[in-house]
């Protein structure tokens, strides 16, 4: 079996930078397929044209051609990552971003001992998944399923392949260590925990949390957390263990591994002869999305003085999105005509990529490529989380459809995740090109008069990725201060790849410091025709 890497590793290389550094990374295409490189909740301000994402700010790199990306650190600080942004490619290209504090300053914990990436990943038995996946999105049929799960690129020794490879992190007894965490799983949020180990959450998605002490985690995919782990425990040797964690329906049982396991391995002179002990009693299982949703509730930005945070406060953009599994009827595709398709939606809007990117055809202003009507409110009013919804609501309509937002608008989006053809499972949602704050969350329909009184206006979390809970909603609050086109979708790739996406266009301030930066000459041509317009 063949995989596409980046320099020949597997997780990819990791990319260390002090805040405010300015990196130039250079790809030399040397795959089968057209890539591109996103760079994970970095926001690269008024730089849209090095975010990424193909069809959305740039064409792909086509084989045996380079592109160079410049990839602007500003205020991330803690772990974030890369990870190729077209088809299925992340699957094997990614890797973690590390930025320390900018030179001189130090973090707002004391300095760990050592510190150490833990970088989850999904495994698929499909050589080539990009022509699979694309094969039976065409159909309209299922996509494909990982059969295995990896922390750094191993299974961990439960699988006989991996027995000898499993992943070890050797510590010494008395210290402090700080993982980085990354959920680089193409569509699998994951729990993850250590053995008789508790974990302090510092940091989140490149920003830092009041500390939070917990006995496991819940990553979405998508998500980097930055935990301290102190080894005061017996020397020994010690699972650290990830679990998929599933809020599909039960009868989805399609998982062969769901555990994946690495061990934390004391230094020192004692026999190795028991086994590593496995945290059965702190990992949730595999469907307990109420562990889940009670981990992500704790989360809180750090925000004091040093460390303030904005959250908007007087809202002038307020969106209701719904986000849902719905049928698409079959029109041109290789489904045959009459028959109905899988497909996914934010309010029942399933977007369909352009042949041209979305910021060229802004910036050139090449009309027939996207639309600015992405629906504000849902089509009616009902209750999107019952279990009894009719089939007939979950018929979306395909198309690329964009949000316009005008230069510092501050904006609110309520997430309502659906439980349309009983389909609802959580749904890690992701802005480009911005931080958001999660100002509120809960289970079942949102209520627009009591739960805005339950708001967390004081430190909600700072992020770029959020699980809205299954058959739950969340809302996020950001200030759409970075122009450009910035893509919005569900980090699950099943999800994102059956149309859960919209982007938004953040119009230009008046100012040349309000507004983005003209394209590089060498952007990776898209057709014949936009070759002409980029000229
Ligand atoms: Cu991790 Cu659209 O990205
Ligand atoms: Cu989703």
């Amino acid at each position: 079996m063949s995989l596409l890497t980046v320099n020949g590793n597997f997780p990819g290389p990791v990319i260390r930078v002090h805040k405010g550094d300015l990196v130039f990374v250079n790809v030399h295409n040397q795959g089968d397929y057209g890539i591109t490189l996103h760079w994970h909740g970095v926001k690269q301000p008024r730089n849209p044209w090095s975010d990424g994402p193909e069809y959305i700010t740039q064409c792909p790199i086509e084989p045996q051609t380079n592109f160079t990306y410049e990839v602007n650190f500003t205020d991330e600080e803690g772990t974030l990552w890369w990870h190729a942004h077209s088809d299925w490619t992340r699957a094997t290209v990614h890797g973690a971003i590390v930025i320390l504090p900018s030179e001189g300053s130090s973090f707002p914990f004391p300095e760990p001992d050592g510190e150490d990436i833990i970088v989850l990943g999904s495994w698929y038995e499909e050589e080539k998944l990009n022509e699979v996946l694309n094969e039976d999105l065409a159909a309209g049929s299922d996509v494909p399923r990982a059969t295995g799960y990896m922390i750094n690129g191993q299974f961990g020794d439960f699988v006989p392949c991996s027995k000898e490879t499993t992943y070890h992190l050797f510590v010494d007894y008395g210290k402090t260590y700080l993982l980085r965490i990354v959920n680089a799983a193409v569509s699998a949020e994951h729990f993850f925990s250590i053995a008789k180990h508790n974990m302090t959450v510092v940091g989140m998605d490149g920003a830092y949390t009041k500390p939070v002490v917990t006995s496991y985690i819940t990553i979405g995919p998508g998500q980097t957390m930055d935990v301290l782990l102190t080894t005061d425990q017996s020397l020994g040797r010690y699972y650290m263990a990830a679990r998929r964690y599933s809020s599909e329906d039960t009868s989805v049982t399609a998982f062969s591994h769901i555990n994946v396991t690495a061990i934390l391995q004391y230094k020192g002179n004692y026999s190795l002869t028991s086994p590593p002990i496995f945290p059965s009693d702190t990992l949730p299982g595999f469907y307990d999305y109420f562990a889940a949703a009670n981990f992500l509730a704790q989360l809180k930005s750090l925000a004091n003085e040093e460390y303030p945070i904005s959250v908007p406060l007087n809202i002038s953009t307020r969106m209701f999105i719904t986000a849902s599994m719905n049928e698409l009827l079959c029109a041109n595709d290789s489904c045959a005509s009459g028959d109905s398709k899988i497909a996914t939606s934010l309010s029942n809007i399933s977007w369909v990529n352009p042949s041209i990117d979305v910021l060229l055809a802004y910036y050139r202003n090449i009309s027939g490529v996207y639309t600015s009507d992405f629906p504000d409110l849902p089509p009616m009013w009902y209750n999107f989380t019952g279990d009894d919804l009719s089939t007939s609501l979950a018929v979306a309509a395909e198309g690329t459809k964009v949000k316009v937002l005008n230069f510092n608008e501050t904006v609110e989006i309520i997430f309502q995740g659906t439980n349309l053809l009983t389909g609802s499972e959580t749904h890690p949602m992701h802005l480009h090109g911005h931080s958001f704050y999660v100002v509120g969350s809960g289970f079942k329909n949102f209520d627009n008069e009591s739960d805005p009184q339950g708001y967390n206006l004081i430190d909600p979390p700072k992020v770029n990725t959020f699980s809205v809970p299954k058959k739950g909603w969340i809302t996020i609050r950001f200030t759409a201060n970075n122009p450009g086109v910035w893509f919005w979708h569900c980090h699950i790739d099943r999800h994102m790849s059956w149309g859960m996406d919209t982007a938004f266009i953040v119009l230009n301030g008046g100012t040349e410091e309000t507004s983005m930066r003209p394209p590089p000459s060498y952007m990776p041509p898209c057709t014949d025709a936009s070759k002409i317009a980029l000229k």
